[in-house]
C-alpha cells in the first residue's frame, strides 16, 4: 500500500507503448503525430531562443494567448494555455467534479478521460460507440441525471475517428446544464469541426485543443482551453503560473506566423493520403470506421500478423480492440510518399 488514497493506489498507470520508437528507424504511424519534422522556421526559432541566453529565466508567455485566440477566432479572455491538452483535460475534470459525481465517458475513447475520472473517484458511465450509429447520443442523453457533472465528447473520437455534429453537442449541453461538456478538439485542424464559437452561448461547453498532432511539437507540450471567460478565470486559479514550457511558446509563435507550413501538411494528409488508404482498404474489402481525423481504425482478418509484418518493415501502427474485443489497427496517415510506402508493405501482407 502507498501512503496515498486507496482508490489511487488501486489504479494502473496510463502507459502508452512509447519504448523504442525512433523516427530514424521507423515510419511512426502509431500515435497520430505529424509524420514530418517541424518547419525550418520553427526549428530556427527554437535554436535562436536557446542561443539567446534566457534558459535560466522562468517562462513568460507575453501575448501568446491573444495570438492563439486570434487563430481560433475567439476572444482572448476565452483562452487559457495548458501543458498539452492532457493538462487541459486534467484541470477541467479536477475543477468540475467531486468524489462520487457521475461522468459519462463514451467509449472506446482516449484513455486520459477515464484516468483522470478515476483519480477523482468519479462513477463512470460508458455508453459505447458503434461502427453503424457512431456517437451513442441516445444512450448518453438517457444516462444524464442530477449527479452528472462531466460528459466527454472526443471530436473526432480517438481511436474511431467518429465525428459528432454541432447540433448533437448542443443537444447534450442543453440536456445537462449542470455538467461540464468537455469537447476534445485535439484533431481540430484535420477535422475542421468546432464548437469553439458556442462557448459564450453555452457556458457548460469547454473545448480542449493541442499543438501536438498537427503542429509537430508533442515533445514540447502545448495545448489550450477555449471556454466562457468566467470559466477561464476559474481555471487559471487551478493551473500553475509556469506549467507551460517556454520553448513550446517559442515554437508555436513561429508556427502561427507561418501557418502555410501546417495547412499544406494537413491538406496532403486529408486530401491525398486518407483517400489513398481508404481506396486501398475498400479494394481489399477491409472494414474501417469513417474518420474525421488523421487516422483510420481498420479491421483486417489477421490484425496481429499484419502488425508484426509492418513492424518488420519498420512501420509502427497501433493495435486497438473495439468494445466487442475485436482487434483492429489504428493507422496514422502521413504524407503521400509515406502512404505509398505503407500501401506497398500492406499489399504484400494482405
Ligand atoms: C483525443 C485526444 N485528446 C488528447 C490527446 C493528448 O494530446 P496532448 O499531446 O495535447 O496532451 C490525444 C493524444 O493522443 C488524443 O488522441
Amino acid at each position: 500500500m502507498s501512503v496515498f488514497k486507496s482508490h489511487i493506489d488501486a489504479m494502473s498507470a496510463y502507459k502508452p507503448p512509447l519504448d523504442g520508437r525512433d523516427p530514424h528507424k521507423h515510419l511512426l504511424l502509431d500515435f497520430n503525430e505529424r509524420t514530418q519534422p517541424v518547419a525550418d522556421v520553427v526549428r530556427q526559432a527554437l535554436i535562436d531562443y536557446i542561443n539567446s541566453g534566457r534558459l535560466q529565466m522562468y517562462p513568460a508567455y507575453g501575448d501568446i494567448t491573444d495570438k492563439i485566440a486570434g487563430y481560433a477566432g475567439v476572444a482572448a479572455d476565452q483562452v487559457m494555455i495548458t501543458n498539452g491538452s492532457d493538462q487541459g483535460i486534467d484541470l477541467v475534470i479536477r475543477a468540475a467534479c467531486r468524489e462520487g459525481d457521475e461522468a459519462i465517458i463514451p467509449g472506446p475513447s482516449f484513455a486520459m478521460y477515464k484516468q483522470v475520472a478515476l483519480v477523482e473517484n468519479l462513477t463512470i458511465i460508458e455508453p459505447q460507440y458503434s461502427r453503424e450509429k457512431g456517437f451513442p447520443l441516445a444512450e448518453t442523453l438517457a444516462a444524464i441525471n442530477d449527479k452528472t457533472r462531466l460528459i466527454t465528447v472526443s471530436n473526432p473520437n480517438n481511436p474511431s475517428g467518429t465525428l459528432v455534429s454541432r447540433d448533437d453537442i448542443v443537444t447534450i449541453a442543453k440536456a445537462a446544464p449542470e455538467a461540464v461538456i468537455l469537447v476534445d478538439e485535439c484533431y481540430f485542424e484535420y477535422a475542421s469541426v468546432t464548437v469553439a464559437d458556442l462557448v459564450g452561448l453555452y457556458p457548460n461547453l469547454v473545448v480542449t485543443r493541442t499543438f501536438s498532432k498537427t503542429w509537430g511539437i508533442p515533445s514540447l507540450r502545448l495545448g489550450y482551453i477555449i471556454a466562457a471567460a468566467e470559466n477561464v478565470r476559474a481555471l487559471l486559479n487551478v493551473r500553475g503560473p509556469y506549467d507551460i514550457n517556454q520553448l513550446a511558446i517559442v515554437a508555436i509563435r513561429a508556427a502561427l506566423d507561418n501557418l502555410d507550413t501546417v495547412e499544406s501538411y494537413v491538406d496532403e494528409v486529408m486530401q491525398v493520403s486518407k483517400p489513398m488508404l481508404e481506396a486501398f482498404l475498400d479494394a481489399k474489402g477491409i472494414d474501417y470506421w469513417p474518420s474525421g481525423g488523421n487516422y483510420l481504425w481498420s479491421f483486417p482478418a489477421n490484425p496481429l500478423e499484419i502488425n508484426a509484418g509492418l513492424l518488420d518493415a519498420g512501420i509502427l501502427v497501433r493495435p486497438k480492440a473495439d468494445s466487442g474485443g475485436r482487434m483492429g489497427l489504428r493507422i496514422t496517415l502521413g504524407d503521400k510518399l509515406q502512404t505509398e510506402r505503407l500501401l506497398g508493405v500492406l499489399d504484400g501482407l494482405i
